[in-house]
């Protein structure tokens, strides 16, 4: 995925703090959307983990957003989206008992490595208890986050067969 085939969602709306839910307005769950493509392009998988019209009540997404409103050129200001992630609740795995799953997570690459996920972990701790699990296959930047500030539970999953490393090429999760 070339980085300038990127351009990021913004808005001069207001975005709730809250997470995104199935009631969140449309424009909202659209920049969730938008960022669950950039996901998939990246790891090349066959669809889409995110659709607007989902009615499923056991979703919260959260969107990144820029610390710095952006200006258009007609001159208005707003929010910049950098990245978002997805959080499921259920039994996802036959082994792994019902919990809150991180399903995905997206940053720009030009906002990587820069404390987003540092700085809001504990709040997704807190929300969604110490033993939420990111979903494999988890890519090396996943794996990586984990082993350093994973919980025990979130770094017991790095030993898991099930938690291979997010492939290069083409490949197919399981459908919901
Ligand atoms: C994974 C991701 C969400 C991490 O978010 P982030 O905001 O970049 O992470 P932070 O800057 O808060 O944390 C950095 C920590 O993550 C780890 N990390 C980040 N990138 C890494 C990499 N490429 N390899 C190994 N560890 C990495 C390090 O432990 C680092 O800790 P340190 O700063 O103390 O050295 C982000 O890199 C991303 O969007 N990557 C592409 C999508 C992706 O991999 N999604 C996960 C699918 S399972």
């Amino acid at each position: 995925m070339s980085i300038n085939t990127i351009i990021l969602p913004k808005t001069t709306k207001f975005i709730h703090e809250g997470y995104v839910t199935c009631k969140s307005p449309k424009y909202v769950k659209n920049m969730v959307y938008k960022i669950a493509k950039f996901f998939r392009r990246e790891f090349q998988y066959d669809f889409t983990q995110f659709h607007l019209d989902e009615k499923a009540m056991d979703y919260k997404a959260y969107l990144f957003t820029d610390y710095k409103a952006y200006h258009s050129i007609s001159g208005e200001t707003g929010i910049e989206v950098i990245g978002a992630c997805c959080f499921r609740y259920g039994k996802r795995y036959a082994d792994v008992s019902e919990r809150w799953f991180l399903q995905w997570i997206w940053l720009h690459p030009y906002f990587r490595n820069t404390g987003r996920l540092k700085e809001i972990w504990s709040k997704f701790i807190n929300d969604f208890g110490n033993n939420f699990l990111p979903e494999p296959p988890l890519s090396h930047a996943m794996q990586g986050f984990l082993s350093k500030y994973g919980t025990d539970e979130q770094r017991y999953c790095l030993e898991c067969p099930k938690t291979a490393t997010a492939p290069k090429a083409a490949t197919s999760r399981a459908r919901q």
